[in-house]
Formats: structure tokens, sequence, C-alpha cells
């Protein structure tokens, strides 16, 4: 089976791997938005525009089902996308609900993009599993870019890490594709104070079950 993976960068491509790695006898078709990266602060209206297109060429291709490798497209226009789209779509969104069920803190931090903090389906995960619990959300919004251009400031990304975990949260959740890249940094920065958390795994869960079901 061909299997889309779609992020507006070098993401997407992280996680096009790990399901390449998980499903080998699969055909893994990555394809990102190189002309409009980055996303992290662009209105969903705009990002529909540029997305539709790479999605019906995935289609067109012969993909039967497609991973939407970004929060940012996810949390905004999934279910847009889900109409418009003629194969099913897996999301990916930031980890609230495990993060909040994990955290024995009551502190949780959140690393993801503008665009995607000022979703309402971020809002609802907040509301709807984290209420009680407090969220940090760091100003993560070159943190793609940076990513992507491999110019990564390993000092801003530690001292903000380092001072959520002085804030007492005991989860972080990667709640931007392009994070995963940087997850072993966070990690050496943490040194065992959090756990960084990433929806790989449950993703690749979700795409089997899909796929059986076609
Ligand atoms: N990788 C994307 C996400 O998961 C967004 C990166 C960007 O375009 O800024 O949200």
């Amino acid at each position: 089976m061909k299997i889309g993976v779609f992020d507006s960068g070098v993401g997407g491509k992280s996680v096009a791997n790990a399901i390449s790695r998980a499903l080998p006898q699969h055909q893994v078709i990555f394809m990102m938005d190189s002309a409009h990266f980055p996303y992290a602060t662009k209105t969903p209206q705009e990002i529909h525009g540029y997305v539709v297109p790479i999605l019906t060429d995935l289609v067109g291709q012969g993909c039967e089902v497609i991973v939407i490798a970004c929060n940012t497209v996810s949390t905004n226009l999934i279910d847009e996308l889900r109409e418009t789209l003629p194969v099913p779509l897996i999301a990916m969104e930031p980890m609230v609900k495990p993060a909040a069920e994990q955290t024995k803190s009551k502190v949780i931090v959140v690393c993801a993009t503008p665009t995607t903090l000022a979703s309402p389906r971020y809002q609802w995960l907040k509301d709807t599993y984290a209420s009680g619990i407090k969220v940090l959300e760091p100003d993560c919004s070159n943190w793609s870019y940076m990513i992507e251009t491999n110019q990564i400031d390993r000092q801003k990304i530690h001292d903000q890490i380092d001072q959520a975990c002085q804030a007492g949260a005991d989860m972080i959740v990667l709640g931007c594709t392009h994070y995963h890249w940087i997850e072993d940094i966070i990690t050496e920065v943490v040194q065992g104070r959090a756990q960084v958390i990433q929806p790989e795994q449950p993703v690749i869960e979700q795409l089997k079950k899909v796929m059986a079901s076609l």
C-alpha cells in the first residue's frame, strides 16, 4: 500500500522515517511544502490553500491513506480536509491528554507553533483534559525555522526548557514534528526532571488500524 506523509518541512521526514521502519513492506511517499515553509505563524486560511493541492497530489500518486505529520495543519484544518480529500487522513496533535494523565506535579509544558497554540482544537484539548493543570507554553515561534535551516540555538532551547523544569514541569509535549529532531537535546537539558513525549508511536498504531480497515 502507498502511504502519504505530509508536512510543511523536515518535521514530517522524522515521522515518515519512523513509519518506514515500522511498516517496511509498504511504500511511504513524503511530501513537504518548501515553497511556503514555515507554517508556524501563518493563518489557517493561508495554510489551507497551500495544503490541498499537495494532498491532492499524494492521492493522485496512489496513496490510500495520508498522515498529516504537522500539528499546525491537523489542529486547525483536519475537519475541512477530511471533507475534501477522498482518503482517510491521520492527524497529529499535541499529546495534552497523556501528559495531563501522567503528570505528578500538575505542571506540563507544550512546545508548539503559535498557530497550533491559537487553534480551537488545542484550546479544546486543554479544556477537556487539562483543567486544574498548569500548562506552560514557551515561545517556540522560530524553533521550526531554526531546525529546518539547521541553525539550532542550543542555548535558547536550553534556557526555555530549563526554565520550564524549574517551574515544576514534569511532562514536556513536543507538539510540532520539527521538534522530534531535537528530542535528544531536550532530553539532555531535562536531566530526568521531566518526561519528553511525542506522538510518533501512537500515530503508527492508528495508521495500522486504518490500513487494516481499508
Ligand atoms: N512541523 C509542523 C508542525 O508539526 C510545523 C512547522 C512549521 O511549518 O512551522 O506543527
